[in-house]
Formats: structure tokens, C-alpha cells, sequence
């Protein structure tokens, strides 16, 4: 088959190359020329396990390539992906500016009847205005369906779940086209769901929202174990060995973060807004999310008084492990309080260091380890749970005059913290003294 995918995003690059991967020719399009140039040679713009190699594996065989030209793409093309970007406005809607310019430019160039396949994540109804803008725009007389094949992998482990996903979902017009999507899918060895359009759109935002859903609630559940002295992993075991409920994503914290779910909670408000319908459910999930990040400031100010003048250590600052990604990460409003509130921050991740640089208040100093973080420093914070600092050993914190840590991932062992002269917090858990 002949692919273009448009937009090189973690969805649009990670599809791309994963179809590449199990055979297909694929071309990625994208407005970013020095992005296109840099993928040519192989490399990835984001920080994404595995994805260089298999890039430059598909690249080598000549069955993936790069281009800013969307002419010469959709030449060929008898599938066409939408991966671009459907950014929040201000009111919390998803932003559908970049998804329409790719219908017009798919009307304006399609050579060939085509399938047109939605991977953006866009509110329900959306796939029916691409439908129409392609049609009333088309130059030529081709035939074009629409499909909606929303993702659900994760960042961090996006090549894996492309190949080890739980299910694809198809929803189209006609099962022809849900036929050629299925076979184009069969290599995975994914469960394949088929249904209609709007259903289809409506899953990617209510399983995130779900997602988000069982966060927020047991964060909750972990702000009660703190006060009636339960142990909130404890409980999120027992919970979770009931299979209605599952044991995944019952990790207690600061909240969730990252580009989909902060976005798309508020987009599925404003979706069910726009129908006259108060999503009351959503609206608690979002607010307790905002409130758990100032947790954790609020157990610092507890212990120290004023953070005025004092050292804070802040490890971990990508929205979770195994990425480089800053967007909605807790390291962002917790280190600008930490400065408004006039302490010295100074701040270490594993990898994402170079974009924090970009986006944390600029008197955040950084470190080139955590251990040079946590030495002489009054308190360490940690924010995100990455195997490095999970491994440190803490004896490192020793080090501290008087060793303070508020982990808001339970990062550490409550047993083995015990072994130190330290003092440590967690969430959700007995503190350690
Ligand atoms: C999420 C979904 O998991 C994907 O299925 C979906 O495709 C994607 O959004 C998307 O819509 O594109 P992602 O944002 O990459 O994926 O990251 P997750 O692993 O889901 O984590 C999201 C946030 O929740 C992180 O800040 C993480 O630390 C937090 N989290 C996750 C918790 O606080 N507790 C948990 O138990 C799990």
C-alpha cells in the first residue's frame, strides 16, 4: 500500500514508521522543512525508545521517506493519515485549525480515490466536517472516504504499543473502507474493533477521560490514606486483584500530565457543554488534578516554614519517565512556585533537561546529576519517577544537613527508607522520621 501521513508528531512519526516497518510505502509530510531534513538522515525529533533504529532500518530499505511537499506525497497515496496537532483553546475546546488546512490540501492534491484515516484526536462530528470540506474542495474527480482510527499509545513506549497495542479501532462510512484499514493493520496481530464514525471518536476521549477518571481517584483515595493511616499502594493492590477494577493505572502521585490527558478531559467537558450536558463526573476529576500538584508544596511549607531562601532539590522533570516531554509537566507550576515563594531551585532529569530549559522560570539552576542536586540542598522534591532516580541510593540524601525528601511518586521502598537518617514523605503513605 501507498501511505502519507500528515504531521511527524509522537502519532503521526511513530504511525509512519511502525506501518513502514510491517511492509507498507510510506511517505511522512510535514510544514517543519529542518524537521523533515533531520528525519531524512534517521533522526528522530523526539526522544522515543527504539524509534531512531527503526527509522533508519525503514529509511535504508526505501520504504519510508520524509517530505514538506504534500503534492508529491499524495501522488500516490491511496491512504492518507491526519496525525497533526488539535492544540487546546483558550476555552478548553480541542483547536481544529490544523486538521481543516490538511483537508483542503488533501482536496486540492489527491490524485486517486483514496481513504482519508483521522489519528488526531478530535471531538466527535469532526470526521464528518473533514468529510465535507475534502468533498466540496476536491479539484479532481476522485473518490474519498473517511475513516476514524484514533491512537492510543503512550509516550515512552509508543513503538511497543504500535506493535503490542490492546486494540485498533476502526470507525468508517463503509466496510469497504474498514476492510482496507483492518488489512492494512493485519501485521500487528492487534484486535481490530469495528464501528462508526462518531463511536470511534467518542472512544479515544472517553477512555482517556477514564484513564484520567481512575487517576484522580486514587489520588483522592491516597489523601484519606494519609489521614486515617492506610497505605495507599496497599489498597490499590487489594483493589485492583478484582478484575472489574484492573491493578493498572492506580499509581497514586501528583497528578497526571503530558499533551492528552490534561487537554482532552477539558475538551470532553466542552464537548459535552456544547450538547447542553454537565459532565459533573470530569469536572471533579480535572479540578482534584489541579489540587494534588500543590500537595506536595503544601507538605514542603509544612515541614521547613518559609521556603524562602532554602535549596530545593527537584528531581524529575518530564511529565513522566522514559520522555523528553515537558507539556503539562508538574516540574512547570511546582518549580515557579517554589521561586515566586523565593527559594533557589535546583532542578535534574535523566533526559529532559535541554526542553525543561526551554520552559521552567529562568531562575531554575540545573544540575548534571542528582546527586549534585541533592548535596547541600534543604529539601529534595521528586516529580517524576524514573528508574535512575528510583535506583539512588539514599545515602545520597545523608549528605543533606538535614535530610528531607517529598517524593510525590513513591519512588523509595518504605522499609528500606527506614535504614536512614532521614526524613521522607510520600504520597499517600506513613511518613518516615
Ligand atoms: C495517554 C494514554 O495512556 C494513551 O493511551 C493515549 O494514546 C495518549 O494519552 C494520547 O491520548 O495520545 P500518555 O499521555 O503518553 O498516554 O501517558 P500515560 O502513560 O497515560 O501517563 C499520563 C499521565 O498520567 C502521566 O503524567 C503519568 O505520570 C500519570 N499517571 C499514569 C499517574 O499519575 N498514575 C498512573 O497510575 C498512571
Amino acid at each position: 500500500m501507498y501511505i502519507a501521513v500528515v504531521g511527524t508528531g509522537y502519532v503521526g512519526l511513530v504511525t509512519g514508521v511502525s506501518l513502514a516497518e510491517v511492509g507498507h510505502r510510506v511517505v511522512c509530510i510535514d510544514i517543519d522543512a529542518a524537521k523533515v531534513k533531520k528525519m531524512s538522515k534517521g533522526i528522530s525529533p523526539i526522544y522515543e525508545p527504539s524509534l531512531d533504529e527503526l527509522m533508519k532500518k525503514n529509511l535504508t530499505a526505501n520504504r519510508l521517506s520524509f517530505t514538506t511537499d504534500h503534492q508529491e506525497a499524495f501522488k500516490e497515496s491511496e491512504v492518507i493519515y491526519i496525525a497533526v496537532g488539535t492544540p487546546e483553546n483558550e476555552d478548553g475546546s480541542a483547536n481544529l485549525g490544523f486538521v481543516e488546512r490538511v483537508a483542503i490540501d488533501i482536496a486540492k492534491h489527491v490524485r486517486k480515490d483514496a481513504i482519508v484515516v483521522t489519528k488526531s484526536t478530535v471531538p466527535v462530528g469532526t470526521n464528518d466536517t473533514i468529510k465535507q470540506v475534502i468533498r466540496t474542495n476536491l479539484v479532481r474527480d476522485v473518490k474519498v472516504e473517511i475513516v476514524s482510527n484514533p491512537e492510543f499509545l503512550r509516550e515512552g513506549s509508543a513503538i511497543h504499543d504500535s506493535f503490542h497495542g490492546d486494540r485498533i479501532v476502526i470507525g468508517a462510512e463503509s466496510e469497504r473502507a474498514a476492510d482496507i484499514i483492518e488489512e492494512i493493520n493485519r501485521p500487528f496481530g492487534i484486535p481490530v474493533y469495528k464501528t462508526d464514525i462518531r463511536s470511534a471518536e467518542m472512544i479515544k476521549y472517553a477512555s482517556n477521560a477514564f484513564l484520567a477518571t481512575k487517576i484522580s481517584f486514587i489520588n483522592e483515595i491516597s489523601n484519606i490514606c494519609e489521614r486515617v493511616g492506610a497505605n495507599v499502594e496497599d489498597v490499590a493492590i487489594g483493589m485492583g486483584l478484582d478484575h472489574r477494577i484492573g491493578n493498572q493505572f492506580l499509581n497514586a502521585g501528583i497528578g497526571y500530565g503530558g499533551s492528552c490527558f490534561p487537554k482532552d478531559t477539558k475538551a470532553l467537558i466542552q464537548i459535552a457543554g456544547n450538547v447542553d450536558y454537565d459532565f459533573e463526573l470530569l469536572k471533579g476529576v480535572v479540578n482534584v488534578n489541579k489540587h494534588q500538584q500543590q500537595l506536595l508544596l503544601n507538605k514542603l511549607k509544612e515541614r521547613v516554614g518559609s521556603i524562602e531562601g532554602k535549596r530545593i532539590a527537584v528531581l524529575g522533570l518530564a511529565f513522566k519517565p522514559n520522555t523528553d516531554d515537558m507539556r503539562e509537566a508538574a516540574s512547570i507550576r511546582v518549580t515557579e512556585e517554589l521561586v515566586n515563594n523565593g527559594a533557589f531551585v535546583v532542578a535534574y532529569d535523566p533526559v529532559a533537561m535541554e526542553k525543561a530549559r526551554q520552559v521552567l522560570v529562568p531562575q531554575v539552576a540545573f544540575a548534571n546529576s542528582a546527586s549534585e542536586a541533592i548535596k547541600n540542598s534543604d529539601a529534595v522534591l521528586i516529580l517524576t519517577e524514573w528508574d535512575e532516580i528510583k535506583e539512588l541510593d539514599p545515602e545520597l540524601f545523608e549528605t543533606m544537613a538535614y535530610p528531607l525528601v517529598i517524593d510525590g511518586r513513591n519512588c523509595f521502598d518504605l522499609e528500606l527508607m527506614r535504614k536512614y537518617r532521614l526524613e521522607y514523605h510520600s504520597v499517600g503513605r506513613p511518613a518516615v522520621r
